[in-house]
């Protein structure tokens, strides 16, 4: 599973651009999920290119809001499902950091989507709290959220320490696998069904280090935000991950 997180760049004229040189490069797979959360406003001219260039790529939001109604700036459920998106991250580390979003925040919104969207719940330990040696208990309190959840089997997390977003710096492809398996036993043991998940790794994921991540055992793919603005960087690193380049 690879997705694209834009953030907050992109227009009509980069998804051209984008589309062209991913079909440059992509070796035609039925491998992965490939999933792309552009902005909101360009979600319709992203799935418009797609469709006309018979893409398999499902797309997706990066934040969804709990409601609809009188919340000037906000994107609901029922818009994004009336966009025909498949996915919505939650909990990134810019929404906390930035727009402080809290643990209570992002339940409430689990309450909300986990069953009418596939969910990407990031978690991720600040470049202190990596240092101190707190990364497990961090972790540990941010998957509070999903504490005695039934989800379903499309319940993704991602990994991104937030040190690491945008930064070229890395964990250690060993050091990533340690803490995947740590975060699918925590899930293991807080949901009611047990469910072990996909996990991704993202921060500064790119087409030189993709390989030495995917060789890892328990890492399911890559949230990729700089890397994934370029429609060949993205493809090749999708190709890697099918064993197709
Ligand atoms: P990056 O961002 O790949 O630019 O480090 C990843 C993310 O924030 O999801």
């Amino acid at each position: 599973m690879i997705v694209a997180n834009w953030k907050c760049n992109g227009s009509k004229i980069m998804i051209q651009d984008w589309i062209s040189k991913f079909k440059e490069t992509y070796v035609t797979s039925n491998n992965s999920y490939i999933g792309i959360a552009p902005s909101y406003i360009h979600i319709e001219h992203l799935s418009n290119n797609l469709k006309a260039n018979s893409l398999d790529i499902t797309y997706g939001v990066q934040n969804i809001d709990l409601s609809s109604g009188a919340r000037t700036s906000a994107i609901s459920l029922e818009m994004v499902q009336d966009m025909s998106c498949n996915f919505s991250i939650i909990g990134h580390s810019e929404m906390r950091i930035i727009f402080g979003e809290t643990n209570e925040n992002i339940s409430e919104k689990l309450d909300l989507i986990a069953k009418s969207l596939d969910v990407i719940l990031c978690i991720g330990e600040s470049a202190e709290e990596n240092i101190n040696n707190q990364t497990r208990e961090i972790l540990k309190q941010q998957l509070e959220v999903i504490n005695g959840r039934d989800l379903s089997q499309s319940f993704t997390i991602a990994y991104e320490p937030v040190w690491a977003i945008g930064t070229g710096k890395t964990p250690t492809p060993n050091q990533i696998n340690d803490i995947h398996k740590f975060i699918k036993d925590v899930v293991q043991s807080s949901t009611v069904n047990n469910i072990v998940p996909k996990v991704l790794y993202g921060g500064s994921v790119n087409e030189n280090n993709a390989q030495s991540f995917f060789n890892e055992d328990y890492v399911d793919g890559a949230l990729i935000g700089g890397a994934s603005l370029n429609g060949n960087s993205f493809a090749k690193i999708v190709n890697i991950f099918n064993g197709v380049n």
